[in-house]
This record gives C-alpha cells, structure tokens and sequence, in this order.
C-alpha cells in the first residue's frame, strides 16, 4: 500500500523553487493591482500608505469610482476572428502603445526612494506618457535626465504667479511635451486619514513613526538610505521645499491661489506654446468652457476622490462629455481604472485614454521599478485579452454597443 501512496504524491508533488530575489518574490505572488496594494500597505508605514490610498471625507467618491467600472458590463462579441488584438494609439499626436497615462501623483518617494525616477523609466519602457506632479520629490530636470519617453508637466497655479512661470520655462528646456493643470484644487480637500495621524512631509520622526519604522524594516532602510525628501521642485524656494516637516493641507492652502479661474487658462496659453490638458474637469458645462478655451484635452476626475467627496465618478461623464466636446478636445478617464477591462470600458463610452495614479504607486511600494513594469504589463495585457474576449480587434472597433450599465447611472 505505501508505495503506491508515495509515487502518487510523487506525481502530483510539485515545489515552487525558492527565490532568493525578495522583490521577485514578493511581486510573484501578486496578480492583481489589488493585491499590490496588499503588500503596499504590509510594507510602508501606516501614514505613508494612508496618504496614498486614501480620499477626501467619507471616501464615496474614491468608492464611486471604482463602483461605477463595476457598474457597467460588456455585450461581447464571439466568432469574428479578431487575432491578435491592436491597441496601440497616438495622445497628443504622439505614438502610444496603449491608450493609457500615468497621471501626476504627489511625494512619489514616500513609496519608494526611487519616486518619480523609476515611475518615468517605466512609462517610458511601456510606451505611455508619464506626467511629473509640481509637488514631485524628484526634480523635472532629474526625472528628464532618466527618461527620453514622453512627459508632460503638472501645474498647479500657486500664488506666485512667478514660480509657475518658471516651472513652466524649465519644463520646455528639459523637453517636456505637454502641460497639465490641475483644476480641481483651488482649496485642498480634507482627507481625514492624514488628519487622523497627523501626516507630514516629509514623514516626521516621533515615537510612534520610530515604532511604525522598526515595524516596516524595508520601507525604513531604503528611506534612511537615501537622501532627504524634499519637494524637489521648489528647493531655495521662500514657498518652503520642505526640509522641515509640513501638513500638506497647510502647505497648499496658504500657497496655492484659491481664486485660480478661466483667466489662468488663458494665462497659461500666453507662457506655453505646447499641447495644454485640464485634469479635474467634472460637468459637461466645463468640458465645454474647456474646449471653448481651445484646450487641447480634458481629464475627466475628481483627482481620485481626493478633493470634492461625493463628486461624480469620471467614467459616468464620459459618454455626455464626449458628445459635447470629443469632436474637439482629447477626452481621458481619470478614477478607479484598476485592469485593461476598466480602458477597454471607458474606451467603449467614447473615452481617448485613461489615466492612472494608485496602482503605479501601489506598484512601486511593492516592488520598486519592477513593480512598476508589471502593473505597466498587466494594463496592457489585461487590453489585449478584454478585446479579443469582446470579439473586436482593435480598440477603435469598441463603441457604446459593446457595454451596458447594470444600473442607470
Ligand atoms: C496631491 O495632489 C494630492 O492629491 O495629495
């Protein structure tokens, strides 16, 4: 009896060889962008994961978001013979191999000491845009001196008028392509977590943050071995660069320009001669003052449900945006896109591209650049498949025809 037992288990028995790599390891257990943010939040301290994962108030917009993918489902397809499916595009007239933007993010370097470096290496492997946040803490020069791939910039309007001006004019010399302003965020929105735990940049060190560094050894050996963080941007700036700890609603209330309006648009065109987006565009009424300001693209987003808490959920305007405007403005998605079937979704409404900002930072907390290329793949690879499961070869075949809202919005 016992030897048929064991050649049994013999043949069924297989061990996983053991990787020595633990960032491979760690990212090999991953599938999902859901599980990055697992290990995200196993591995940075409690503040550091909180100020990236979470949203203004009671958080519905950020749960609205990704509610509203989950919301629409497709009408597929079969039997057309699709092969292998193409989703390559141009955004801003320039070549993308998929429709897809990383979108600015604040403080890449309290996921990673690589920060924004290794976010714009990898978009630019990937083929997509990669979009520097003003509040970055890695320099627009820095980030231009890693990455030949497309770059936009992100501004927001500070009070002096004269700093963004000469963001802008080192954005041009570093040969970035296209401006992005940020127009949701005339007053920062209240994201109670940092509230709660008293976040600061950069993270302060008191008794409770040495605890929560012993308690996330990773994170606090890369952070300690790098050089301080600091809002590169900005350094010998009198705005304050952040070599001393601040609460960022402070920082941005007292430097950002709460009367930012229309005549900033027009401001901004008279200081840039490239392609101009507006992120945080929420109602059809903007979208066409934006394209009326002859604007180039528009991102629909409510900044990842960080700013106004029960604000609309992007991926529900974009069918009335796009009827209004799509004809003269560029239209991208920007919340809760999580997988390639969220692009292909938004794509079927009529949207050019999505963007994205958490999962590349859940990505790189995980597992640095290399977690950064994956999540990078699996849009991709999550495009291809969504497309050939829907029957259609290519993305400009998707139209509205191919999904459904389970539910009226
Ligand atoms: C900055 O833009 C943030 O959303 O924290």
């Amino acid at each position: 009896m016992a030897i048929p037992l064991l050649d049994t288990l013999r043949s069924v028995m297989q061990f996983r060889s053991f990787e020595w790599d633990p960032v491979v390891r760690r990212l090999s257990r991953c599938a999902s962008v859901d599980d990055l943010r697992r290990v995200a939040e196993r591995r940075l301290p409690r503040g550091c994961f909180d100020y990236i994962d979470g949203a203004a108030e009671d958080e519905r917009s950020l749960d609205g978001n990704s509610a509203a993918f989950r919301e629409l489902g497709f009408h597929p397809r079969v039997l057309r013979g699709v092969g292998e499916p193409r989703f390559a595009t141009t955004i801003l007239g320039h070549e993308a191999s998929i429709p897809l933007i990383c979108s600015p993010t604040g403080f890449g370097r309290i996921a990673h000491s690589q920060g924004e470096l290794a976010v714009a290496r990898a978009a630019a492997r990937a083929g997509i845009p990669y979009t520097l946040s003003t509040l970055s803490t890695r320099s627009i020069e820095e980030v231009a001196s890693v990455s030949s791939g497309s770059k936009w910039f992100q501004v927001y309007v500070w009070r002096d008028r004269g700093l963004v001006k000469e963001m802008i004019d080192r954005s041009r010399a570093a040969g970035y392509e296209a401006l992005l302003l940020t127009v949701d965020t005339p007053v920062f929105g209240r994201r109670e977590r940092d509230v709660r735990s008293g976040f600061s940049l950069p993270p302060k060190l008191g008794l409770e943050t040495l605890l929560d560094g012993i308690l996330h050894p990773g994170w606090t050996r890369d952070f300690l071995a790098a050089e301080p963080i600091v809002f590169a941007n900005v350094v010998g700036h009198e705005v304050g660069d952040g070599t001393s700890p601040v609460a960022l609603a402070d920082y941005i209330n007292t430097q950002f320009d709460p009367s930012v309006s229309w005549h900033d648009v027009e401001w901004l065109k008279s200081v840039w001669d490239g392609p101009i987006v507006l992120k945080g565009i929420q109602t059809v009424a903007d979208a066409k003052l934006a394209a009326d300001a002859g604007v180039d693209a528009i991102a629909l987003s409510n900044h990842g449900g960080r700013q106004l808490d029960d604000s609309p959920a992007p991926l529900t305007l974009v069918a009335p945006v796009v009827d209004a405007v799509g004809d003269r403005v560029e239209v991208y998605c920007d919340g809760g896109v999580r997988r390639g079937s969220d692009i292909a979704k938004a794509l079927a409404l009529g949207a050019h591209a999505c963007m994205i900002g958490r999962p590349y930072l859940y990505a790189l907390a995980a597992g640095g650049e290399r977690g950064v290329d994956l999540v990078l793949e699996w849009f991709a690879e999550g495009l291809a498949r969504t497309l050939a499961l829907n029957g259609a070869a290519t993305i400009h075949e998707l139209s509205r025809e191919y999904v459904e809202w389970r539910h009226a919005p």
